[in-house]
This record gives C-alpha cells, sequence and structure tokens, in this order.
C-alpha cells in the first residue's frame, strides 16, 4: 500500500472512539521501530517529520526510508506528516516531496493571520490531494502558570476554534486544553480541560482534534536515563489514562516524541555504560531500536487504543 492520507484513518478512529498515534521520526532507527511496532499491534500508523528532522537528516532520506519501510510493511496503512510547519513555503515543500499531510502551525499568530496562511496551505495541499492540520491556542509550557484566571488566554476557545475550521477548511485541528511539549509539563498536579474538548466536540461534530505534547514522561525511562550518567531532573508528562480518555472523545491524532527520546536514550546510555569495550555503533543502536519498538507498542496499547484496528 502507498503512503496515505489521514482522512480515512481519522474517521474510522472517530467512530470507534479511539486515537492514531503520530510518532515523531528523525532516523532509520526510529522508522523501523515504529512500523515494527505497528505490525505487531495491526494498527494504522502517522511518521511525522518535523522542520528540525528535515534539517538533520534531509527531507529525501525521510521520505526515502519510509518509502522503503513500506515494502516491509505494505499492510499498515501509514501517513507522513509534517510537524509543525511553520510557513506556506515549507508545507508547500513537503507536499511537493511526498508527504501525505501537512501541519501548517500558526497558533503564534493572530487569528486573522494564522486563518489568512492557513487557507493559503489548505488550498495547495487539497489541490494535490494532501491533508492539512491546523493549530489555534498555545500549548502552555510549565513556564506558563496556568490557572483558573489565565487558562482562558492561552486555552483554545471552542468558539473561535469552529470559527477557524469554518474559515479555512483544515481537515483536523490541534488544540490546547493542557498538554505542552517536552519532558516538563507541570510544576504541579497534570491538568486536562475536558470540558472545553467535549464544547469542541460539540461544536464540530463528527470533526478530528489533535492533541500535542502528548508524552506521559514514564519515570523508568527517566530513572534509567539518570542511572547510566544521564541527567534529567524534575520532568513530568500526562498521564496515560488521561490521553486514553481524550482518545476516547474527539482526539484522533496523539503526538508522542519525547518518550521515545526518553526510551531511546535511556537504551544507549544502558549500553554503553555496560559494554565499555564497544564501539561498533550497532552495538548500542540495536538496543536504541527495540526500546523505540517496545514504546510504541505500549502507546497503541494504553494511550491510542488503535490495536487491531486495521
Ligand atoms: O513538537 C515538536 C516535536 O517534539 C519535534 O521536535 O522540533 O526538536 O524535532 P523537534
Ligand atoms: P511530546 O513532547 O509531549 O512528545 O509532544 C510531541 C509533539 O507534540 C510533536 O508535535
Ligand atoms: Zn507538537
Amino acid at each position: 500500500m502507498p503512503l496515505v492520507g489521514t482522512t480515512e484513518m481519522f474517521k474510522k478512529a472517530y467512530d470507534g472512539h479511539y486515537a492514531i498515534g503520530a510518532f515523531n521520526v528523525n532516523n532509520m532507527e526510529i522508522i523501523q521501530g515504529i512500523m515494527a511496532a505497528a505490525k505487531e499491534k495491526q494498527s494504522p500508523v502517522i511518521l511525522q517529520a518535523s522542520e528540525g528532522a528535515r534539517n538533520y537528516a534531509g527531507q529525501e532520506y525521510i521520505v526515502g526510508l519510509i518509502k522503503i519501510a513500506l515494502q516491509d510493511y505494505p499492510e499498515i496503512p501509514t501517513a507522513l506528516h509534517l510537524d509543525h510547519g511553520s510557513s506556506f513555503e515549507i508545507c508547500k515543500a513537503c507536499i511537493d516531496g511526498g508527504f501525505t499531510s501537512v501541519m501548517y502551525d500558526g497558533s503564534k499568530h493572530s487569528f486573522e493571520e494564522n486563518v489568512r496562511i492557513t487557507k493559503e496551505v489548505v488550498a495547495y495541499a487539497h489541490d494535490k490531494g494532501v491533508v492539512v492540520e491546523a493549530e489555534l491556542g498555545r500549548l502552555a509550557g510549565v513556564e506558563d502558570l496556568v490557572s483558573v484566571d489565565t487558562k482562558d488566554a492561552i486555552f483554545t476557545d471552542p468558539d473561535q476554534a469552529a470559527e477557524f475550521v469554518e474559515l479555512t477548511g483544515c481537515d483536523s485541528l490541534a488544540i490546547a486544553i493542557g498538554t505542552s511539549h517536552g519532558a516538563y509539563k507541570y510544576s504541579g498536579e497534570p491538568y486536562l480541560d475536558y470540558e472545553r474538548l467535549e464544547k469542541v466536540g460539540q461544536l464540530l461534530p463528527d470533526y478530528p482534534i489533535v492533541l500535542h505534547g502528548a508524552s506521559t514522561v514514564i519515570p523508568e525511562f527517566v530513572e534509567k536515563c539518570n542511572q547510566f550518567g544521564g541527567k534529567v531532573l524534575g520532568a513530568k508528562g500526562v498521564p496515560e489514562e488521561m490521553l486514553r480518555k481524550a482518545a476516547r472523545m474527539a482526539v484522533c491524532k496523539i503526538n508522542i516524541d519525547t518518550d521515545i527520546r526518553l526510551a531511546m536514550t535511556a537504551a544507549i546510555r544502558e549500553s554503553i555504560f555496560k559494554n565499555p569495550e564497544n564501539f561498533d555503533p550497532r552495538g548500542y543502536l540495536k538496543p536504541a531500536r527495540e526500546a523505540v519498538r517496545q514504546m510504541v507498542m505500549h502507546k497503541i496499547e494504553a494511550v491510542v487504543g488503535s490495536a487491531n484496528t486495521i
């Protein structure tokens, strides 16, 4: 099967009250680990490349590696998605380069400017059969003290979300309800605004919502990093059962990068520490690839709920 868009997989996910995992890819081992997990769990999957990934590996390498992976896994519905595209030009380059889905992230702009550029991306993408994810609202970082007073200013306004989708024609929308990127998501108790998500779901029926910043920062992996010489202190993520609840609602795409980074780094650190005489990169990249596979299998079961849906 060639790369697919996300329309079909989101529709099935919405109706089945689960989500699709969108995992960030930067190199061959990550792609191989994710695809092996998707096969094991018989799950559709979204492989997403950020601008940073394009700069690191090169867009052609990423597309090439994924096309070769598809030869090994022809039965797995797989989308290739641009994560956080910051301009029309980058979205265009990915669309022209074979991506089946792009995100235009105009969340830092005014509502009007975000609408204007998202519309341009949608027009170009739809003409080529590519779907578009957009973003509205600000993902609060640990420094953004989200309280009852400030959350209305930071989180996505449901009425604006409905208006934004109507005006732009975007195919899915990332909203801010309490998640944030990276390993340091909360200084206090984890919090997701389900009421807000519910309201968005009511105003946009049958419409796929996207959750960014959805890593859990599983203590076992942080501890392993630190046990073998790392220094990852005070990290905290979103508990998996909270994400699973969102996936039963209107959330159809759940973005996970940090948990894969932690799993890989823990495996590499452990391998290097326990085999000091080894200097063959395959010696530590093999356990790293296996750690990706295990982590993605775990996410498919515990968070997104997409196992056995092919
Ligand atoms: O949301 C961002 C993703 O985790 C990708 O991160 O820009 O460092 O590749 P990156
Ligand atoms: P995490 O940093 O929580 O893994 O989020 C990843 C993400 O949202 C990629 O777009
Ligand atoms: Zn993101």
